[in-house]
């Protein structure tokens, strides 16, 4: 695992898309796992302004989203289809074809064929995530179990609690979402994880320092052979280098 630490976001965020925009070079017509929330969104930023200059291109690039609230439609302004097209999609060269957020309709059966689908396409070349206050990775919440496919999750109130910032009243948060399994995650070539602000600063500490414990969802990360993390200061509070 490498571990990066950042003296703001800005830099950091320069940092990912250079890492993605150079995968995507290397290979154009990549499959990229990505994610949503505050943390990725100067990374999309970022990315759309290299595109915009012709640095690199997303023309033949396929993209596989890691999650959607249950029961948003796409075009429902807090769901993550809305979000990535707003941030990301409407800015970049994609085919919207090539795009894919899973649908926050799917029953079980259609949750799990996500992962076919990501198959058929080659698996996933590089994963985005972000981490929640509490280690989520994707939805997966701390569990008993570390899930495997793409599966329907109950949020837990801390998450709820946590995202209801982008919603009216914490009462519209949806309970339920679909998300990609930790095995689903798992099966990335490689994996880029960013986290910023003092608020993640002890799931941080605990993805690097604790257990591999399905209770801090993130922690299984150090059994993947390839993964990148960029914290800036305040996310890296709590290590120590
Ligand atoms: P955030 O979400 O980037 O909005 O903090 C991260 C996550 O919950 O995975």
């Amino acid at each position: 695992m490498n571990i990066y630490i950042h003296p703001n976001e800005e830099s950091l965020a320069s940092a990912a898309a250079a890492m993605i925009a150079g995968i995507v070079m290397e290979k154009p017509d990549a499959v990229l796992g990505l994610a949503t929330g505050s943390t990725p969104a100067p990374v999309y930023r970022e990315l759309a302004r290299m595109a915009h200059r012709g640095i690199v291109s997303f023309a033949q690039v396929r993209t596989y989203n890691l999650d959607e609230y249950v029961g948003l439609n796409p075009d429902h302004p807090q769901s993550y289809r809305r979000y990535m097209n707003e941030q990301l999609f409407d800015h970049i060269d994609i085919d919207p074809a090539n795009t894919h957020v899973p649908s926050g309709f799917a029953d079980a059966g259609m949750a799990a064929a996500y992962d076919e689908e990501i198959q058929a396409a080659g698996g996933i070349d590089l994963q985005l995530l972000g981490i929640g206050r509490n280690g989520h990775i994707g939805f997966n919440e701390p569990a008993g179990d570390f899930s495997r496919l793409t599966h329907i999750v109950d949020l837990t109130d801390s998450t709820r609690q946590a995202n209801a910032r982008f919603f009216d009243r914490l009462e519209d948060v949806p309970r339920q979402a679909v998300s990609m399994g930790i095995g689903t995650i798992m099966q990335a070539r490689r994996i880029l994880l960013i986290a910023t602000g003092e608020d993640k600063a002890s799931a941080v500490r605990d993805m690097l320092n604790g257990a591999i414990t399905p209770r801090m969802p993130a922690s299984v990360l150090s059994l993947h052979r390839h993964v990148t993390v960029m914290l800036d200061n305040d996310a890296a509070r709590l290590l120590n280098h």
